[in-house]
């Protein structure tokens, strides 16, 4: 299967080409696309130069900082229009093992193919290195809230580790994406399983970036939180409505 690993990155100099020279090792049937939005400390040119040198590893610039589901939905499309079969999100940082990701792949090559394969640190065998426990914490609560408001029966909705084939992503209308930050990953997710599509998550090891910051803010955490809260109450509406149309037992 053609695989197209997209990779956003956000200030990432330090760490891109490390996770780049990995992921090639770990993938290297995969072509690569990194999508930097304009990068002050200069990751997108660091980005170029990599590319100059091997031809599976493309830049797509955009304008400036429009978050990570903007530049996920960009990524995307540049791939399904160059006729890609997987596309798969990574972050640059090194939280996500290159070295893990043929296990999202050979899930996704089981017979019947999931829909969604999710690289999960919330199931058996799935971990997170390095993480202070506020940050962890925030992760489980923001998941279990998701699961019960959602009724999803996913254990890490929010990660961004994760492989899509490309049917998916053409069943989905991703210009109507809106979700700006790592609330990006909850509403693809909600989208795939509200379509009646399946998602299966392998155990992954998360491991905290060594180098940069994470972009999370207090924006993003607000974000999840009402979208979340919005879909939910939706979900619960549709379900009250189709109980009272239904006609009564006689
Ligand atoms: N192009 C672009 N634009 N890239 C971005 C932006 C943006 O606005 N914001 C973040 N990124 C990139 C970062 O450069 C990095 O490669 C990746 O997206 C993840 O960002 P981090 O800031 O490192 O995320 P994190 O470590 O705090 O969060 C992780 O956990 C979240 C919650 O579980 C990530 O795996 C998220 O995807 C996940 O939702
Ligand atoms: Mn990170």
């Amino acid at each position: 299967m053609r695989a197209l690993v997209v990779v956003p990155t956000y200030d990432e100099r330090e760490s891109l080409p490390g996770t780049l020279s990995r992921l090639r090792a770990a993938v290297p049937q995969a072509d690569v696309l990194v999508v930097d939005d304009a990068s002050p400390d200069g990751t997108g040119r660091i980005a170029d130069s990599i590319a100059a040198q091997d031809r599976a590893v493309h830049v797509l610039h955009r304008a400036g900082k429009g978050g990570l589901g903007a530049a996920y939905v960009a990524g995307f499309g540049w791939g399904l229009e160059r006729g890609y079969e997987v596309l798969v999100e990574m972050d640059a940082d090194g939280s996500h093992l290159p070295e893990q990701l043929p296990r999202l792949l050979d899930r996704l090559a089981d017979r019947p193919q999931p829909d969604l394969v999710i690289g999960s640190r919330w199931v058996p065998g799935g971990r997170v290195e390095n993480w202070p426990w506020y940050r962890a914490a925030l992760s489980r609560g923001g998941n279990t809230y998701t699961r019960l408001a959602l009724g999803m029966p996913v254990h890490d909705a929010t990660a961004g580790f994760r492989a899509f084939p490309a049917n998916t992503l053409r069943r989905i209308d991703l210009a109507s994406v809106e979700s700006h930050g790592y609330c990006f990953q909850v509403d693809m997710t909600w989208r795939v399983v509200r379509g009646g599509g399946t998602v299966a998550e392998v155990p992954i090891t998360f491991v905290e970036r060594a180098a940069g910051e994470s972009k999370m803010s207090r924006a993003i955490v607000l974000e999840a939180l009402r979208k979340v809260t919005l879909w939910g109450a939706r979900r619960r509406w549709d379900q009250l409505r189709a109980v009272r149309r239904r006609p009564a037992r006689r």
